[in-house]
């Protein structure tokens, strides 16, 4: 009898000893799989506290060499924005100026228009200068006639300007038709590669794999890379993402192509009703083809009517830049021969200050013809 109740004992004990070691390995298992997670389920802020190392650096590091930086150039800026912008588009300075612009601040951001006033009357050029002089907000830049169709030559001339003027850490050229979610971007921006990092929009096609102009972030490595083969071998084009392609392409450093196609919205969103709501910029980061009053519609539902209300940061999420290679099979050696001939131009060196003719084949913009800032 004892010896039977013994040896369920024994076997009682037995089985709780090896379920006890079981549960214990599935306890680390379960610990390993949460600590590789830990980044995708943190809050930024809690993410911000921790010393993981998955994402290149903290918080607190930015804004040390920000500050550190001389004072030779009028501002330390982690970010320059500047909104291209035709002289004709009022109305979308306008909305600009009264919307995500407003959350631009000097140490974090330094948010400019570039303009010029080719093509304009007398009449135009006076309200463009009271229009500047106003808001103080608006760079104007020497562009003559002839380039009307020189975008790589107007990059360049911002390049230098922001270089000449902002010790900033990236640099992001945005078209003045995207609703920019500026809050977002700057928070995570701490996040991301200080070095070569070439983020947008990716056309991912054959042979002329390149970021959509209209929403670009270098940083200032690539910047001052660019700008240092300026009178030497550096590459013009009528076409600005087709230049920026190509210099990256020709680039010495190992450049991060950050396809960030699903957050920067490249369709006219600003028609499509679905991105109306007050967490757009909890999914996304910047919507393209917002004219005018929709810049103001978006800015009351998603600014006005939430953000503005909540007493923290929306949970912003961070991701890992996912591989190039997986999100687009095409190699990033970039060749103008994979265009169409209506959007194939050679390129010429930039310091011989090429200018093109515009071919009447050329798809113009979105809002209407003529416009030639939107990118196709
Ligand atoms: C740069 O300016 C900041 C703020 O005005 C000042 O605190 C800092 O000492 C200056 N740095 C140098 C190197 O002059
Ligand atoms: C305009 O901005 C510059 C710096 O960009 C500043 O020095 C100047 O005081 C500003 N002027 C006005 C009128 O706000
Ligand atoms: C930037 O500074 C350089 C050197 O001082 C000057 O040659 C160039 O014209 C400036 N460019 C702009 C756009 O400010
Ligand atoms: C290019 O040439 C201009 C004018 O001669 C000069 O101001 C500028 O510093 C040069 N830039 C470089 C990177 O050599
Ligand atoms: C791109 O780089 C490759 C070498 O990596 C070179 O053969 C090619 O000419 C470059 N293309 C352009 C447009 O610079
Ligand atoms: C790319 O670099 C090579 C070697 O430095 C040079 O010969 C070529 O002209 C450059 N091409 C472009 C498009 O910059
Ligand atoms: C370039 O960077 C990627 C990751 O950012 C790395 O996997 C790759 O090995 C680097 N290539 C070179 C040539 O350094």
């Amino acid at each position: 009898m004892s010896y039977i109740k013994n040896n369920t004992r024994k076997n009682f004990y037995g089985r709780r000893i090896s379920q006890i070691s079981f549960w214990i390995i599935i306890s680390f298992v379960i610990l390993y799989i949460l600590t590789k997670l830990r980044p995708f389920l943190l809050t930024p802020d809690q993410f911000r506290t921790t010393d993981t190392v998955t994402f290149e650096i903290s918080k607190g590091d930015t804004t040390d060499k920000v500050s550190s930086k001389d004072n030779s150039t009028n501002e330390n800026s982690l970010l320059f924005i500047a909104v291209l912008t035709h002289w004709r588009r009022w109305k979308r300075r306008a909305g600009i100026r009264e919307t995500w612009m407003t959350q631009c601040t000097r140490d974090k951001a330094r948010c400019l228009f570039f303009t010029d006033d080719v093509g304009a009357k007398e009449n135009d050029k006076r309200l463009l200068e009271s229009e500047i002089s106003r808001n103080n907000d608006t760079i104007l830049m020497p562009m003559t006639e002839d380039m009307s169709f020189a975008f790589a030559a107007r990059l360049l001339w911002i390049l230098q300007w922001a270089v000449n003027h902002s010790n900033f850490e990236y640099f992001l050229r945005i078209d003045d038709d995207h609703f920019l979610c500026i809050e977002r971007l700057l928070h995570e921006l701490p996040w991301r590669p200080k070095k070569a990092l070439y983020w947008g929009f990716v056309h991912c096609k054959p042979k002329i794999v390149r970021i959509d102009e209209a929403w670009l972030i270098l940083t200032r490595d690539l910047v001052s890379e660019i700008l240092s083969k300026i009178n030497t071998t550096l590459p013009c084009h009528p076409i600005g993402d087709q230049a920026v392609a190509m210099w990256m392409n020709n680039s010495t450093y190992n450049v991060t192509y950050f396809m960030d196609n699903t957050r920067i919205v490249h369709k006219t969103a600003g028609h499509d009703t679905k991105y109306y709501t007050k967490t757009v910029c909890e999914k996304f980061i910047s919507l393209h083809g917002v004219f005018d009053v929709e810049m103001r519609k978006l800015w009351l539902v998603w600014h006005k009517l939430y953000r503005a209300k909540l007493s923290s940061m929306p949970r912003y999420k961070i991701s890992p830049i996912r591989k190039f290679e997986k999100l687009c099979p095409y190699s990033k050696v970039f060749s103008t021969d994979g265009f169409y001939p209506e959007y194939r131009f050679e390129s010429r060196l930039c310091r011989l200050n090429p200018t093109w003719s515009i071919s009447k084949s050329v798809h113009p913009g979105r809002e209407e013809t003529g416009e030639r800032y939107s990118s196709y």
